[in-house]
């Protein structure tokens, strides 16, 4: 395909988004239909202008024979991902994993004579939701290492950099009390640097979701969170992953999803635990399962509809 000389704004065939949306859902679970066909055409306009290449077939080539960590491949996910996020994020989860989970957990492991909680959140972004866990739980008492460790992890390397960096714009602070802003940042030409006492608390690693390999490097989970990523997955792609925190999280360990997200007809081996302020789900405790009557019945309603459809 010949473009013109003054860009890449040309549309992709059917066959050629067809292409870059399953080599997208197969490297890291993201789902491209018709609706997202702009954003995806888009970004790999952008990026093959940036390469000064001019034809989707040989884009596509250079994609799938690149090192997919390191490489091309990597670039686009860059480009291609959504990552916004910001502090305290759907607060009334995380007052639920301060107020109800914590405590409960570490009775626990302390009884058992185990170590800190261990809490992942998958799909970090720039770091702002694993920065927030650690601020809310020395509010609230807690001791990073003895009581709590917080892993955190994303695809984009260019968001693990910035999460790393710990230096955010005042848009990441819009649901965070100015008076935690104060005590844990510093600001520095109209942004605010996240303070080494809390930086040192998080994990920072690269980890594609879809990849079991990586995953297998972290330890046993008490807490998963994996908020807002999920949502962008296809069906076959979200049960690959909750399957794989299935397996990750220690028995009676949590995973909290987003608002707009469920497990409903992806997976029914988590139990789904209403708390006060929300609702999680549960890796059930052998010979201690309490299967939720609300999930069961949507279950039962939705395979309904689905036997007679
Ligand atoms: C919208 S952000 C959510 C950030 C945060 N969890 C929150 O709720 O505010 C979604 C993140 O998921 C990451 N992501 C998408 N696909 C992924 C995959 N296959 N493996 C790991 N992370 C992925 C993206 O790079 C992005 O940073």
């Amino acid at each position: 395909m010949i473009h013109a000389e003054s860009g890449h704004d040309l549309a992709m065939t059917d066959g050629e988004f067809r292409m870059f949306a399953e080599l997208l859902r197969t490297q890291c679970g993201l789902h491209f239909g018709q609706e997202t066909r702009f954003l995806l055409e888009k970004r790999v306009n952008r990026r093959m202008e940036q390469l000064s290449l001019t034809n989707y077939a040989a884009y596509h080539y250079e994609l799938r024979h690149a090192s997919r960590h390191d490489g091309e491949m990597a670039q686009l996910i860059d480009d291609v991902t959504t990552n916004e996020t910001y502090f305290v994020r759907e607060r009334g989860q995380l007052r639920a994993l301060m107020g109800e989970i914590f405590p409960e957990v570490l009775m626990q492991r302390r009884e058992r004579g185990g170590g800190p909680i261990s809490i992942w959140s998958a799909g970090c972004a720039s770091g702002e939701e694993p920065y927030s866990i650690v601020i809310l739980a020395l509010e609230a008492g807690y001791e990073p290492d003895s009581d709590f460790r917080v892993y955190a992890s994303d695809i984009s390397r260019r968001m693990l950099r910035k999460a790393r960096q710990g230096i955010y714009r005042q848009s990441s602070f819009r649901e965070m009390e100015g008076s935690l802003r104060e005590r844990y940042f510093e600001e520095k030409d109209g942004s605010w640097k996240i303070s080494d006492e809390i930086k040192r608390c998080v994990d920072f690693i690269h980890i594609n979701l879809m990849e079991r390999s990586k995953i297998a490097l972290l330890g046993a989970m008490d807490v998963i969170l994996c908020r807002n990523v999920i949502i962008y997955f296809d069906p076959a792609s979200k049960r690959k992953v909750i399957e794989t925190f299935e397996h990750k999280l220690r028995p009676g360990g949590h995973l909290l999803l987003g608002h707009s997200e469920s497990l409903i007809n992806i997976s029914s081996s988590l139990e789904l635990r209403h708390l006060q302020t929300d609702l999680v789900y549960r890796r059930p405790v052998m010979g201690l399962s309490t299967p939720d009557p609300w999930h069961a019945a949507a279950q039962a309603a939705i395979d309904k509809v689905e036997r007679t459809s």
